[in-house]
């Protein structure tokens, strides 16, 4: 299998390396980006039991002194609590600012061991080993760090790219089914954003053999869109399809529904909306765009639907960092492979979800 390297252009700028058996080879690999120096590696007590020992070998193996910070496995831990462990560890390490973190896991590990990392000393250097679906197609790339507060989702983070993402596709082909399904609604979300073709490759399934390409296909279309607009003044809000929904689903279910089942169930209420308000315009007929998507969604074996009534998403989803004073950005499929930037009174949002909560 090949090996695919796709350079983000941001500051630092970075390379993703995509493929199979890079864990055991991360330390070597890492050499060109982050000279020798301590590595604190943060994962969680899902993923330390089967890569940990992996990393810090080839890590020491290559040269970097190496611990390793051990935090519990869930978005329940995403949290001060966490994070100021994360903090102290680091601390108690005495990691210097010419030291560097190391990110292994999901999307919770990435994003809160990246904000540990741009707040100790005012900011060390941090990389990303993604081992899910999630985080290789969209978390562990373009610098989004975060953990959530009681009002919501990702409400205190931080913009800080990351030295090098290393993506290990060996870990993706083991996940339990509904991890990899959170994985693949974001690779569907990207498929509606920008390309047909991509969709298509995965509105009958996702198949292990395609997993390298489409991951690079989906990191290759983000890494350009946040080149363009890294801190999310424009463009880069289209990354957000499915979310202002989806984050509303996770706040409601006390965060037990996983991000991408709700990021699903968010893009195909998104969709119906918009096939409902009138606010597809594919030049096949937009009854069949909609009902693409949303087969999609399912066969995925994702959710298309909320259990919470539009009222209950909407007051949830008016927490959302998303909005900006009385009006919020949503993203709205026009067909698949293009989508809009509407942004709206938040009063109209309710109306919005009613139009496409219900199953048709
Ligand atoms: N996950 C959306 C973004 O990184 O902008």
């Amino acid at each position: 299998m090949s090996i695919q390297t796709i350079h983000v252009r941001t500051d630092p700028e970075y390379d993703v390396v995509i493929g199979p058996g890079l864990l055991q080879e991360c330390g070597s690999r890492l050499r060109g980006a982050v000279p020798l120096c301590h590595m604190a590696v943060v994962t969680d007590s899902n993923v330390a039991p089967l890569y940990l020992e992996t990393v810090k070998s080839s890590l020491r193996e290559a040269g970097y002194q190496v611990s390793a910070c051990v935090f519990p496995a869930g978005e329940g831990s995403k949290n001060f609590d966490t994070l100021s462990k994360i903090l102290e560890f680091l601390a108690e390490e005495q990691l210097t600012r010419t030291d560097c973190v190391a990110a292994l896991g999901g999307g919770v590990t990435g994003d809160m061991a990246g904000l540990a990392a741009a707040l100790y000393l005012r900011g060390v250097k941090y990389v990303q080993l993604p081992t899910t679906l999630l985080s290789a197609v969209d978390s562990s790339v373009g610098g989004k760090t975060a953990i959530d507060l009681k009002a919501g989702k990702n409400l205190a983070g931080a913009f800080l790219q990351p030295s090098a993402v290393i993506c290990d596709t060996d870990c993706l082909k083991t996940l339990p089914q509904d991890v990899f399904a959170d994985g693949a609604a974001e690779a569907l979300k990207t498929g509606v954003l920008c390309s047909e073709a991509l969709f298509a490759r995965m509105e009958f399934g996702l198949r292990v053999s395609e997993l390298e390409e489409i991951i690079a296909q989906c990191v290759a279309f983000k890494a350009g869109v946040v080149e363009r607009d890294e801190k999310e003044q424009g463009e880069r809000k289209l990354l957000n399809l499915g979310h202002t929904i989806g984050h509303a689903i996770e706040k409601c279910s006390g965060f037990t529904i996983p991000h991408g089942h709700a990021v699903a169930a968010g893009l195909a209420i998104m969709t119906r909306a918009a096939e409902n308000l009138g606010w597809m315009t594919g030049e096949s007929k937009q009854a069949l765009e909609a009902e693409r998507i949303e087969s999609a969604v399912e066969t995925l074996g994702l959710p298309s639907a909320a259990e919470y009534p539009p009222a209950a998403l909407a007051q949830a989803a008016l927490r959302d960092k998303k909005r900006a004073g009385d009006s919020i950005t949503i993203v709205v499929p026009s067909k698949i492979g293009r989508c809009e930037l509407k942004t709206i009174p938040v009063t109209e949002l309710q109306s919005i979800i009613e139009a496409g909560w219900a199953l048709e």
